[in-house]
């Protein structure tokens, strides 16, 4: 017999039927609740509530476990390349050599954007954030391809606008970067692969060749797998959210970037960066800031550490500590920073206010430390984060197109004022 969750209320037993997914996760189905008993359930923050069924990630908090559709993230940061693993997460297998072929060839060919992008460039002030600009510009991808906000796109022309988007996003990015810092911008040349293009197109300048370092390749290939995908995450649900609206595609990641900048979120990259350099200015004493992050009365917080899900290891922190020693002695890179932060990890590990909360390191703890080596400035962290998590962002909101799922429309609970009449000005005191 199925099993179902019974619910008294009132003294009236409900029943409700209980759902079980394919790694034997359960959830109570409560789509009936309103309806048969009148109540809605409250979860703030949703710790606990489902907002949907996928098929795309799976990851288990307590054992630390993170796989691509069923594909451990160990394997595929050791073995895999982030055009394959955006495959893999868009349309759900491994590719043959002749499909990876045909993607990463259509993804070239659209690495050039309008020209009249460009000028979109010109009217930021230069000292704008890199997160802001990557997010207008997304967003205005909707302006250039007007018949992508169309909610009855055949497959073609949604995989074209998915080409558009992971083919243009490289380009915007980089060019965030050549323009806040007042350097020529670079166009894509075809004969890169994705990674090469991207580091060509942020670093290099017309005036010198430029070598293109494999060791960097292969560490910016490793940084934008782990990124790829977390399930429902606070801008993975975002772009869901927007995308159950028929809002398109772009207009869609476009909010999944503003709600990854959050510093709660994936602009904690940039926060970690910032803590550990506070921590160097103030003579390296982790001991201090480990009290501060303690302190209920001081808002500081361990950028970098604890999690909403994980409370083990996160395992991608694992690959990334390890990555960033490697990068690090391979480019022959001694960064101070790199020792504070190992240094604060084993503080935290080891006291118990970080114990019982069940607080380790996250995806963000390590990996600035290898933007930075790699030459990546501590504001585009974040926006490297938005361009590793973009194939995820696509196949979450095709998954949620496919499946037909509805708008999304949360309830609440009311609390505030009751009914009363209008008072006019002249009788308010
Ligand atoms: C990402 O969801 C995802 O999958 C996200 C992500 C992805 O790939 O998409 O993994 C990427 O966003 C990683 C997280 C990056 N953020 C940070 O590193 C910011 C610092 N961490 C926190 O602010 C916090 O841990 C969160 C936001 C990540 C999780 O917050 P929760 O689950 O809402 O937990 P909470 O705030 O309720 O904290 C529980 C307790 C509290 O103490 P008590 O009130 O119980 O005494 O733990 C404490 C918190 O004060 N706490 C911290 C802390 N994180 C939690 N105390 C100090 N430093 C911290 N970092």
């Amino acid at each position: 017999m199925a099993e179902s969750a019974e619910l008294i209320l009132d003294g009236k037993s409900y029943s409700f039927p209980v759902t079980e997914g394919t790694e034997h996760e359960k959830a109570i189905d409560i789509a009936k609740l309103r309806d048969q008993t009148g109540y809605i359930t409250i979860d703030s923050g949703y710790k606990n509530t489902g907002a949907t069924k996928s098929a795309i990630t799976f990851l288990d908090g307590e054992e630390g476990i993170l796989r691509y559709r069923g594909y451990p993230i160990e394997q595929l940061a050791e073995q895999s390349s982030f055009l394959e693993v955006a495959y893999l997460l868009i349309y759900g297998t491994l590719p043959t050599q002749a499909e990876l072929d045909n993607f990463s060839h259509q993804i070239t060919k659209h690495t050039l954007v309008h020209e009249d992008v460009r000028k979109i460039f010109d009217g930021f002030p230069s000292a704008a954030h890199p997160m802001a600009i990557l997010s207008s510009l997304i967003c205005a991808l909707t302006a250039f391809y007007p018949e992508s906000v169309s909610p009855d796109l055949s497959k073609e022309e949604i995989d074209l606008n998915v080409i558009r988007l992971m083919a243009k996003i490289s380009t915007i990015a980089a060019w965030t970067y050549k323009n806040n810092m007042g350097h020529p911008l670079n166009y894509p040349r075809n004969d890169l692969d994705y990674c090469s293009n991207f580091l060509y197109m942020m670093f290099s300048f017309p005036t010198e060749k430029y070598e293109i370092d494999s060791r960097i390749v292969s560490a910016l290939n490793k940084l934008l797998i782990l990124h790829a995908d977390h399930e429902q995450n606070c801008s993975t649900s975002t772009v869901r959210l927007v995308g159950s609206a028929n809002a398109s595609l772009y207009g869609s990641v476009s909010a999944g970037i503003n709600a990854l900048w959050g510093p709660l979120h994936g602009g904690a990259n940039q926060e970690v960066l910032e803590m550990l350099q506070a921590i160097q200015k103030d003579g390296g004493d982790t001991s201090k800031f480990i009290a501060k992050a303690k302190d209920k009365n001081d808002p500081f917080r361990l950028m970098g550490f604890g999690h909403r899900v994980y409370k083990n290891f996160d395992p991608r922190a694992k690959i990334i500590k390890k990555a960033a020693d490697d990068v690090l002695s391979a480019l022959g890179i001694n960064d101070p920073l790199l020792k504070i932060a190992q240094e604060l990890e084993q503080a935290a590990l080891t006291d118990e206010y970080f114990i019982e909360r069940k607080l380790y390191p996250n995806v963000d703890f390590y990996s600035g430390i290898i933007y930075r080596a790699i030459g990546i400035p501590t504001e585009m962290f974040t926006v490297m984060f938005a361009l590793g998590r973009l194939p995820g962002w696509i196949a979450q909101w095709k998954e949620m197109r496919e499946n037909k799922e509805p708008i999304g429309r949360p309830r609440q609970v009311y609390t505030g004022e009751l009914e009363r009449d209008y008072v006019g000005i002249e009788q308010r005191s």
